[in-house]
């Protein structure tokens, strides 16, 4: 059965990462039988640049017709004062809401390999392994009424209905069960009238997952603990703004924000994307870190098409390469001796073979 991918490079470090994702994706298409279909389409940037649209028709319902949805990044200097319908980043949130999902999964671990490669000590980070649940459809991101006189006033609404809270809550106490079972959710209940819904509801889902201990923080509180104490958390459930910025600050944990993945879940089809953006400043100097790219790569074969085994076997060749010591220049910081600096490519073509080591093992370790 052929598996149809829609790939959407988009700008900057967005097409050095996501080749190699593709890379990897291919190598398990080739050891594995399997006939993935990719498609590749402009977003953002490189689309307004192409047809003056961040989100061509052409894109969407390639992305609608799909089993799964990659993405690298998005954004553009030189479209940061641009009108919001020809900003890359609109398109990018058109997307989200054409495809439905509303549950971003953002898992951050400390890898062994990195403990060294934090600023955080390694008695404070050392297995931390959280999952970020952020709402993506929600919120400050996507509520009316909004606008911008420019030079006079700005307006943002920040909504919440109960089912939109809900539907995402449930995605994370299922979570938490398949992890240690627990949730912390984040808000800022003691401000906001969206967060004191938030709890609220949260708190009534959490009945029905007697066996899952919740947890509620205030953001700003829970901000100092994500960094001071990791080991604390399992499965942060929180907003569509707090959930953005949360998870770049996790990124500490795991040594750069060039390590991590998402997932997205709940829509017609499922949206799997770096946490990173276009990086501009290291966009073509071949120092872009493709590891959360193809982190992302093994999230869409679990999450988008059920390929749980298969998603082991890449996130197992990350780590072999790790323990190797190949290090992109973000991750170099406190690697050990004889650790070797490498490219965005030659990081990818070091999983891509990983991954074909990891199943001769496996067959060598099924066979005895
Ligand atoms: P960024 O994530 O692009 O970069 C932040 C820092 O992290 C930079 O120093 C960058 O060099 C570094 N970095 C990012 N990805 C890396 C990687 N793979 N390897 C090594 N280092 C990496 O965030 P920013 O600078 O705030 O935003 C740049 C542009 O990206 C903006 O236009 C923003 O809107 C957009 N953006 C897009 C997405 C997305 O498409 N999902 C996410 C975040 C930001
Ligand atoms: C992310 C990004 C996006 C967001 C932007 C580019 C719209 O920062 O995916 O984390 O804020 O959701
Ligand atoms: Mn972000």
């Amino acid at each position: 059965m052929p598996y149809r991918i829609a790939v959407l490079p988009g700008d900057g470090v967005g097409p050095e990462v996501t080749r190699e994702a593709v890379r990897v994706l291919r190598a398990m298409e080739d050891l594995c039988g399997y006939d993935f279909r990719f498609t590749e389409v402009s977003i953002g940037a490189a689309a307004v640049r192409e047809c003056g649209d961040p989100l061509p028709e052409k894109t969407r319902e390639a992305a609608l017709e799909a089993d799964a949805v990659l993405l690298g990044a998005v954004g553009s200097p030189d479209l940061d004062r641009a009108p919001a319908h020809l900003r890359p980043e609109s398109g990018l949130l058109a997307l989200r809401q054409a495809l439905g999902g509303y549950a971003n999964l953002r898992p951050v671990a400390a890898h062994d390999a990195l403990s060294a490669c934090t600023p955080l000590r390694p008695e404070v980070v050392c297995g931390a392994n959280v999952l970020i649940v952020r709402e993506l459809l929600g919120g400050l991101y996507f509520s009316e009424p909004r606008g911008y006189v420019p030079g006079e006033c700005a307006v943002n609404t920040l909504r919440y209905t109960a089912p939109e809270i809900e539907r995402v809550a449930r995605v994370a106490f299922d979570a938490a069960r398949g992890r240690s079972g627990r949730v912390a959710s984040v808000d800022k209940a003691n401000v906001l009238e969206t967060s004191r819904l938030w709890r609220e509801v949260v708190m009534c889902v959490g009945r029905d997952y007697p066996d899952v201990i919740l947890e509620h923080y205030y953001v700003d509180s829970f901000a100092m603990l994500l960094v001071t104490t990791p080991l604390r958390f399992d499965v942060v459930l929180t907003e569509n703004l707090f959930g953005d910025i949360l998870s770049d600050e996790a990124a500490v944990l795991a040594g750069s924000i060039g390590m991590l993945a998402s997932a997205t879940v709940g829509g017609s089809v499922g949206l799997f994307e770096p946490v990173h953006g276009s990086a501009p400043d290291i966009a073509g100097t071949g120092a872009a870190n493709p590891l959360g790219a193809i982190a992302t790569a093994a999230l869409l074969l679990r999450h988008g098409l059920g390929l749980n085994n298969e998603a082991a076997i890449v996130e197992s060749a990350i780590d072999m390469v790790l323990a190797e010591g190949w290090r992109t220049p973000d991750i170099l910081r406190g690697s050990p001796k004889g650790a070797c600096r490498v490219t965005t490519a030659e990081m990818g073509t070091l999983v891509e073979r990983a991954v074909s080591d990891v199943m001769n093992m496996r067959h060598a370790y099924h066979a005895v």
